[in-house]
């Protein structure tokens, strides 16, 4: 059955280039869901882009004493470069600043508000002593009030991943200069949680399947909703859409109301970008379709409360009634995706002491099929893991040399100097028809694996059917045939180009470059793992331009073993996969020493 499936990956922010935690939380795992999808015949619509608003960009603009547009078009540019190299297939990797965006957020903004779920609340604000300058929360430091963690900030604890005021702050000081903030008066509008509580309530203990950890915090955050401020005292973000309010350029839409819009906006950029701008519906209007949304850990609470809020509201579904706006009524999500965290030599990631791995600098000097078979095969898809360069290269030249590289070119080597084509079948033994139905079997667990976002099993057990593989080639030794019964040789040569053949299609949502490599030299057309194309573009309602990843990724081979063509000339094949020389270890960790200072 062909579904509409939409795959939301979290909008990284444009402060800084992505490292390879990053990836691992959403990119990868992402991409290797959406590749999949396709291959199993479903209409994915893929879409993220930069998060390009709120403080987190105002800081980085202040510490680089560049303008924050500036700062954002940087960025954004970088990353967008970034996940190309790496191959993630995004339908539309935008940005925050388009003028699409804007226009989307704040019909959104104005629906809630007109549905009621916008309330305007008197509340107390930083401003910092020395400067009479508002003081956003985000630059504000101190303990946290839920588990004590003394590095918080006013907005959310990264420690706990609960959401805070600057108020609830013990010891409060600024980040920029140690003052301790003072609090005024100052109006925002909150979005009313608690009149969204009975129907959020209702979709989330609907929810099945989710990985445990998610689904529980999610719930937990039930139990304490209160109103949350959805404007800011700032000047870069979204003008609040109302009478009085969108001329102030001191208040703006607080930065996480706007970047979880971006899933929607996204869509309908993508809409009007392919000619059909009503095309979007398919993903939201129909409650038919599924989504998927995948981020790291510190932004369940945006995705599994504030979105499905703002949705709600939009929709008219709390305690207040309401109509939806002039979208319609907005499909929840169907499940959030959460990976854990990614450590580095077994410390915490942070750009700022320099305990980071840039995804750039990786894929300089490696493969980005190594870089993603280390994140799909040991990321921290269910709980906190480690990188470490030692693992890293032992993965990369044990697992994808040894096993599934090896196994691709002594068959098609062999292939090439003993046949020169791809032999035809004689009659089958058991050995021979024990190991095709394995590879040909595996299209259906494996498929089922990454529906239910189980990847590092899903990958372990292609790379056990690629060892089966290897097994069967070494036991039936077709090289010692080669005179003495060479219409057998090319039996066993057949049988073992069909299951790489095989292995390869149950790889390629991972290892999605040297899975075109291979499918090619197989002598196959078409595309098994159509890439990201990078392109500028005009901003459709006449802001500055800026460049987008797209894709047509229409024309897909099949979730499925597919017979391999007798006849189809093999040229000796280059090694699929580079082996790492053991002394990489020792020059990266150099290198993060340097880092680090
Ligand atoms: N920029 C946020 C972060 O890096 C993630 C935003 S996800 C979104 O933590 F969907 F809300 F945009
Ligand atoms: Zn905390």
């Amino acid at each position: 059955m062909t579904r509409h499936v939409l795959t939301a990956v979290a909008w990284p922010y444009a402060n800084g280039p992505r490292h390879i935690g990053h990836v691992s939380g959403f990119g990868v795992p992402s991409d290797v869901f959406s590749r999949y999808m396709r291959m199993a015949g479903n209409r994915v619509l893929m879409v993220s882009g930069t998060d390009e608003h709120g403080t987190p960009i105002l800081v980085q603009s202040e510490h680089e004493g560049v303008p924050p547009r500036e700062l954002a078009d940087r960025y954004n540019r970088q990353i967008v470069e970034d996940l190309h190299s790496l191959g993630l297939s995004y339908d539309l990797f935008t940005r925050t600043t388009t003028r699409n965006h804007y226009t989307v957020a704040q019909e959104l903004f104005r629906t809630l508000h007109k549905n009621g779920y916008m309330i305007p609340m008197t509340t107390m604000g930083a401003i910092s002593p020395s400067t009479g300058r508002t003081l956003p929360d985000r630059y504000i430091e101190g303990t946290c009030p839920i588990c004590g963690y003394d590095g918080a900030r006013g907005d959310q604890c990264d420690n706990c991943g609960n959401q805070l005021d600057a108020t609830d702050l013990g010891n409060p000081h600024s980040r920029i200069n140690g003052e301790t903030p003072k609090f005024v008066e100052t109006e925002h509008f909150f979005l009313d949680l608690p009149a969204l509580s009975g129907a959020l309530g209702d979709w989330l203990r609907s929810r099945k399947d989710w990985r445990p950890n998610v689904l529980r915090f999610s719930l937990n955050l039930l139990e304490d909703l209160r109103p949350r401020a959805m404007t800011r005292d700032i000047d870069w973000g979204i003008p609040v859409p109302l009478p009085g309010w969108e001329d102030n350029p001191n208040k703006r839409l607080y930065v996480w109301f706007d970047a979880v819009i971006g899933y929607l906006s996204a869509s309908i950029e993508w809409a009007r970008r392919t000619g059909d701008p009503d095309a979007w519906r398919a993903w939201w209007s129909d409650p038919e379709a599924v989504s998927y949304y995948f981020m790291g850990k510190d932004n369940i609470t945006f995705h599994s409360q504030i979105w499905p809020a703002e949705l709600l509201a939009y929709d008219g579904r709390g305690t207040h009634g309401g109509a939806p706006g002039e979208y319609g009524e907005l499909q929840l999500p169907t499940e959030v995706v959460s990976s854990e965290f990614l450590t580095m030599e077994g410390r915490r990631f942070s750009t700022s002491r320099g305990v980071v791995i840039y995804v750039r600098d990786v894929l300089e000097r490696y493969d980005a099929d190594a870089l993603r078979y280390f994140i799909s095969v040991a990321g921290p898809e269910t709980q906190d893991t480690d990188f470490t360069w030692a693992e890293f290269v032992r993965r990369n030249n044990d697992e994808l040399v040894s096993t599934w590289g090896n196994l691709v070119n002594r068959t098609v080597s062999m292939i090439a100097k003993n046949v020169g084509t791809i032999p035809e079948s004689g009659d089958l033994t058991d050995a021979d028809r024990a190991v095709l139905a394995t590879s040909r079997d595996a299209f259906g667990q494996i498929g089922g694996l990454i529906e239910r976002h189980r990847q590092k099993q899903a990958i372990g057990e292609a790379m056990r059917v690629a060892g089966e593989a290897n097994v069967y080639l070494s036991q039936q030794a077709p090289w010692k045939l080669k005179d003495s019964d060479p219409e057998r040789m090319r039996t066993i040569l057949h049988v073992a180009a069909q299951v790489v053949d095989d292995c390869n299609r149950l790889l390629a949502p991972f290892l999605p470059h040297s899975a075109q490599r291979i499918h090619e030299a197989f002598g196959r057309s078409g595309a098994l793992s159509p890439g990201p194309e990078l392109r500028e573009v005009e901003d459709l309602d006449g802001g500055p331009g800026y460049p987008i990843l797209t894709g047509d990724y229409s024309e897909q081979v099949g979730w499925e073993s597919s017979p391999i063509v007798p006849g189809t000339p093999l040229a000796p094949p280059k090694p699929v996969f580079a082996k790492l020389d053991p002394s990489v270890v020792d020059e990266e960790l150099a290198r993060l020493k340097e880092r680090a200072g």
